[in-house]
């Protein structure tokens, strides 16, 4: 009889980063790259922020990046976003046309979503954080 195990990890508990290491530490069997942490939350937060800002659909945002850790240090990245428009791929930043915006509120706004939600639902942000990992999970 052939027996295969196939293991693709997310971690999605903070502090996330500390959790993959120590995942990789006792699960040696596991190959690294094999274990990402979620990050597609604040990703989605940041299209959710350009999206409503620029009166478009979600769906029609790409490229939007988020560097760093699942915290408040994150950077969100939307120096290669495009939004599709009816005359082709147009850049977040030339569309939204207000720099200031960019990189003061909708930074940190996108960095403290999770505590906001926490703070108005005083429960986290748990059925966001599920979509987002099947959303993460897609793009393996
Ligand atoms: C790691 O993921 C790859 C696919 O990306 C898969 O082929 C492989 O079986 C996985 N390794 C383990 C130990 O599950
Ligand atoms: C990410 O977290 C690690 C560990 O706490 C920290 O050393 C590092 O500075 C953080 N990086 C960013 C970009 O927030």
């Amino acid at each position: 009889m052939f027996c295969s195990i196939f293991a693709q990890v997310l971690v999605v508990a903070n502090p996330a980063n500390t959790n993959a290491l120590i995942l990789k530490e006792f699960a040696p069997s596991i190959p690294e790259k094999n274990v990402t942490c979620l990050t597609r939350l604040d990703h989605n937060r940041a299209l959710g922020q350009i999206s409503e800002k620029l009166f478009v659909h979600v769906g029609g945002v790409k490229n939007a990046i988020i560097w760093g850790n699942h915290s408040s240090t994150q950077y969100p990245d939307v120096n290669h976003a495009t939004v599709s428009t009816c005359n082709g791929e147009k850049p977040v930043r030339e569309l939204i046309a207000d720099d200031n915006w960019i990189n003061t509120e909708f930074i940190t706004t996108v960095q403290q979503r999770g505590a906001a939600i926490i703070k108005a639902r005083k429960l986290s942000s748990a059925l966001s954080a599920a979509s987002s990992a099947c959303d993460h999970i897609q793009v393996l």
